[in-house]
């Protein structure tokens, strides 16, 4: 399986920037084929971007995806942005249940699971985010609570197909911490025990790692069993620095 090597750039750049971010891609695998016999991108980039940037879109080289969408499927529901819109600009992908939107926007295993739903309904892929947080490992609670987030937002008609799960532990997100090969190497293999006995074709299902993944550790981390990719925000915004990291793929 390729690696996935997945750029989440939260709400960041200028729409020019974005653009020369990914005709440098586009422009640094041509350079480097052999990259993509081992590694493929994704950008998840705010939503204002994403018509522009999908016209760059490559299959196996690089594709566009969503940092979020709604339950809903269309209406009444201001700021909104619905999976269909998501498909109908071009994207592939799209991040649910991302740390940042259960902390600060307060979203709830259920919730996570509908928006998955909607993107499923829609052809999109969701990348469905887990992870504990710093309080709860020291409490060695941290497999409890992603087996709960985990069984809880990846609804049941999940596949390797239509579904990508992303582990970011979040004392991880934005620290520069990352945990050891062995913690993290424990912990993917504990998601793919899970999504193996749960969902169709779990053993086949990517399971990516994300939290201050970078060109230094992402070696390791790549190279740790049921490590399929990386979702990766503070190195995603120096296209030198992403790169750097597919490379390590
Ligand atoms: P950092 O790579 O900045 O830690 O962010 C990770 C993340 O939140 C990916 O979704």
């Amino acid at each position: 399986m390729k690696k996935l090597i997945a750029a989440n750039w939260k709400m960041n750049f200028t729409m020019a920037e974005a653009r020369e971010f990914v005709s440098h891609i586009l422009q640094d695998a041509k350079n480097y084929p052999d990259i993509l016999d081992k590694a493929e991108f994704l950008i998840c980039a705010p939503s204002v971007y994403l018509s522009a940037l999908s016209k760059f879109s490559k299959e196996g080289v690089m594709t566009i995806g969503g940092q979020d969408c709604s339950f809903h499927g269309k209406g009444a529901y201001t700021g909104e942005i619905s999976a269909e819109m998501l498909r109908d600009v071009g994207c592939t992908h799209v991040i649910v249940g991302h740390s940042e939107r259960r902390e600060y926007h307060g979203e709830q295993n259920d919730l996570i699971a509908g928006k998955a739903q909607s993107a499923y309904k829609n052809g999109i892929k969701a990348i469905i985010c887990v992870g504990e947080s710093l309080k709860e490992r020291d409490a060695h609670l941290h497999k409890e609570v992603v087996k709960r987030q985990l069984l809880e937002s990846v609804p049941k008609e999940a596949t390797a197909e239509n579904t990508v799960i992303s582990y970011e532990p979040v004392w991880a997100i934005g620290t520069g911490k990352t945990p050891s090969p062995k913690d993290a190497g424990e912990m993917h293999n504990f998601i793919r025990a899970l999504i193996t006995k749960h969902y169709s074709g779990g053993e086949n299902m990517r399971i990516l790692y994300g939290g201050s993944m970078n060109s230094e550790n992402a070696k390791e981390l790549l190279s740790t069993p049921n490590v399929d990719g990386g979702l990766i925000g503070g190195a995603s915004l120096n296209v030198d620095k992403f790169f750097a990291v597919a490379k390590c793929a």
